[in-house]
């Protein structure tokens, strides 16, 4: 036992996984035209509240598709956290719209809604809200926003699967909102993700977008430029299998997280995640230690010294004006969040896997 390396996540693969993955085997659907595929998308948007459910590769083609098919471009302003994965505004970049960073708020390490309306400008064309590692945004200000100044809103909820803002699914609230199903998700498809929204027009864009923007019509004739994003059967197989797990798996995360409040509440030196805000109680996609004034190592000391004893970790993330492909870019010069500094240096989180 005592050499036994804990992972900081890995999957269950326990239920109709691999007969559902036979199933394409013995048929022969292993492409994207496959059944389980609409199935997946079918499902997995009622289980999320929304109309339509594009399946893609991953969460990063997901917020690329959703970004895209808003025709954000190069006179556009898109407000999202400073503190996410660099997922959240690689489109917003490459079109060539200027991201604006919003700092955290300290103890649910989200963005902190009360920054957001001074960020908003005649050039705003949409927020791209992101929950981190399991409390959701506080979406009413940022609802109320979207309503008052006429922006769109991108809702990435990879991280929080099965989590809700005030008994709302996560997901259900974006123009469009996108998940992602890699290995350390609520649910798996190896690689995979999931743009989700409730306009028949934005879920049509982002298909063809999804597909080459092959027309229906005439195959080869190409109005716009789009990407092969399309999900296997075989990916969408494990998909559906996973969803039908979904609430054993999203109950195994509350556990975990309850665990570990009872072991390290007594802990000094340490912040722990939030257990609940008034709109949400944590799911804990995964479990975050930030270390606090009275503790005098940083956060990559600790993790070296886990990692001798077997404990797998990771950093948090390394905030979006400080990357140095950005700067190389002369994005975010002179900005400075510290709150989402802080996080970085102070911040990891520990095994959580189901
Ligand atoms: C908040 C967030 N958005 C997007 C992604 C990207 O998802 P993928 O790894 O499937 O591209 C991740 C991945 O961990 C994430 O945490």
């Amino acid at each position: 036992m005592a050499n036994k390396f804990i992972p900081v996540n890995e999957p269950l693969l326990q239920g109709n996984e691999k007969k559902y993955l036979s199933e394409c085997i013995d048929t022969g659907w292993i492409s994207s035209d496959g059944p389980f595929v609409k199935r997946f998308e079918e499902e997995f948007a009622l289980k999320m509240g929304r109309k339509f459910g594009i399946a893609v590769t991953n969460g990063t083609s997901a917020i690329d598709a959703a970004v895209q098919s808003l025709d954000i471009g190069k006179d556009d302003e898109v407000i999202l956290p400073a503190f996410t994965i660099i997922s959240s505004i690689l489109q917003i970049v490459r079109s060539g719209a200027t991201p604006v960073l919003v700092d955290s708020d300290p103890l649910t390490w989200n963005m902190d809604v009360k920054q957001v309306e001074y960020k908003i400008t005649s050039r705003t064309k949409a927020i791209l809200v992101v929950h981190i590692y399991g409390l959701p945004v506080d979406m009413d200000p940022i609802l109320k926003l979207c309503d008052k100044y006429n922006l769109k809103l991108i809702e990435d909820a990879a991280e929080v699967i099965g989590q809700t803002y005030k008994d709302k699914p996560c997901g259900s609230f974006g123009d469009l909102s996108t998940v992602s199903f890699y290995p350390n998700k609520h649910i798996t498809t190896g690689e995979g993700g999931m743009i989700l929204t409730d306009d028949e027009d934005l879920a049509k864009k982002c298909r063809e977008l999804r597909n080459l923007c092959f027309k229906s019509d005439n195959r080869f004739v190409h109005e716009n430029i789009g990407w092969n994003f399309r999900m296997t059967n075989m990916q969408a197989a494990l998909g559906v299998a996973q969803l039908e797990q979904f609430e054993k798996f999203i109950d195994k995360k509350r556990w975990i997280g309850k665990l570990y409040n009872d072991h390290l509440s007594k802990l000094n030196g340490v912040l722990l995640p939030l257990k609940e805000t008034n709109y949400a109680k944590n799911i804990y996609w995964v479990y975050g230690i930030v270390l606090n004034d009275e503790t005098k190592l940083k956060a990559k000391e600790v993790m070296k010294d886990l990692i001798k004893l077997g404990v797998g970790c990771r950093p948090f993330f390394y905030p979006m004006h400080q990357q140095p492909v950005f700067k190389k870019m002369g994005l975010f010069k002179d900005e400075s969040y510290p709150v989402a500094e802080q996080l970085y240096e102070r911040g990891f989180y520990i095994p959580s896997g189901l």
